[in-house]
């Protein structure tokens, strides 16, 4: 499988194939059978890329994506290669509905406004729109009050044969966090009443869904029809609160998660700079001794954050070494004092691991004060992705 042209870029991110399967059968384990894993790659797959992710989502059993707006909706409809459904959770313009509908393309109702006007769409094309309606159960973001539920059978009554009603759901508020556990169990209790209420006006759905990362493993007796799968499948816990509350119940046990990305560049050269001596531009960084250092071809350009300047580590020769001197726009310098005998072409791990050691996405966030979340969506496209075993 290959997606980029040949890598002159100095710098690759490899997406394991094993790990993501790896994640898929703990996350299948922990959820149960009947539950739907649907493969949330909105942010252009957690940075993973969905031209790359998509299909080899696919070849791991993956048959339905979750997106937050349309265009990555179409983005996934050219890259699948099977009939996996895809859910729009987010933005549609009306200029995407026609397209959507015409396609199946199954898509989040949390507006009468919304509701209409696919409805109005579907009845001209002659097709069915798919939706879920989302219920406000107390995240108070997008979601159908109650009060709007007769509105809501009202327009499903005049668009009958119109509409296929594929879910009903909700989204927590913070199932990643301890202390938002009573909002959170609210949340369910409020869920299921509405979902009642909608069934007693002969709403039923197909599939109920509420679960993101952090409700599928801290929460799993709530996955009911289907979860909506992102952080974990790339192998990331949403929080470390997540992390201890599962290791608490197997102390000891490995990590179950695997990291999918890895994130390897290679010395681009070598120098030895004096003791007294500051390196790269300014004054940020002195030799404090003689020191040996690499400069390795990744810089803010490519998504290594400015603000890790004398602060990011990465691994070299199975050590972790400090970055030193701000990092450039196209690179950056690393300490080799302790491992001299690296040499131009040796591989350095950004983000991965290394003869044991490992730099995570996690440590790289918080030293540049970024969520996972958001360390991976910044990751930019320009820098290659392959599809590793
Ligand atoms: C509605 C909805 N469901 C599911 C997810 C997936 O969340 P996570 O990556 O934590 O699994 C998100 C992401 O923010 C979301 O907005």
């Amino acid at each position: 499988m290959t997606f980029a042209p040949p890598n002159f870029s100095g710098s690759v991110i490899e997406i394991s194939r094993s790990a993501l399967l790896n994640n898929y059968n703990f996350l299948r384990a922990k959820i149960g059978k009947r539950t739907l894993l649907s493969s949330v790659v909105k942010g252009n797959a957690y940075g993973h890329t969905i031209p790359m992710f998509v299909p080899l989502a696919e070849s791991c059993g993956i048959n339905h994506f979750s997106v937050f707006s349309a265009d990555e909706a179409w983005q996934v409809f050219q890259a699948r290669t099977t009939d996996a459904g895809i859910m729009i959770m987010g933005s549609i313009p009306d200029e995407a509905l026609e397209w959507a509908v015409e396609n199946g393309i199954e898509v989040i109702i949390f507006e009468l406004e919304r509701l209409k006007n696919i409805l109005a769409v579907a009845k001209k094309l002659g097709k069915r729109a798919h939706i879920h309606l989302e219920l406000e159960t107390g995240m108070n973001r997008t979601g159908l009050e109650a009060t709007l539920f007769d509105d809501v059978k009202a327009i499903l009554n005049d668009y009958a044969g119109h509409w296929q009603l594929k879910g009903i759901c909700t989204h927590y508020a913070g199932a990643e966090s301890t202390s938002n556990y009573l909002r959170v169990r609210r949340q369910m209790k409020r869920f299921r009443n509405l979902v009642e209420e909608l069934r007693d006006r002969g709403l039923k759905a197909e599939r109920l869904h509420t679960s993101c990362s952090a409700a599928a493993l801290s929460y799993p007796e709530a996955a009911m029809d289907m979860v909506r799968i992102g952080i974990a499948q790339y192998g990331f816990w949403p929080s470390r609160e997540t992390w201890m509350h599962h290791y608490l119940k197997r102390p000891g046990e490995p990590d179950p998660l695997k990291r999918v990305m890895s994130w390897k560049s290679s010395v681009m050269s070598v120098k030895q700079v004096p003791a007294g001596d500051f390196i790269g531009y300014g004054t940020s960084y002195l030799a404090g001794v003689p020191t040996r250092i690499a400069t390795v071809p990744v810089g803010y350009s490519h998504g290594f954050a400015r603000s890790l300047s004398n602060l990011g580590r990465v691994l070299v020769a199975g050590h972790r070494v400090a970055v030193v001197g701000l990092i450039n726009m196209n690179m950056m310098m690393i300490d080799i004092t302790e491992v001299p005998h690296v040499t131009r072409g040796d591989e350095v791990m950004i983000i991965g691991t290394q003869e044991g050691q490992e730099v995570s996405v996690s440590s790289f966030s918080e030293l540049s004060q970024n969520l996972n979340y958001e360390t991976l969506v910044r990751l930019p496209g320009s820098v290659p992705r392959v599809v590793v075993p």
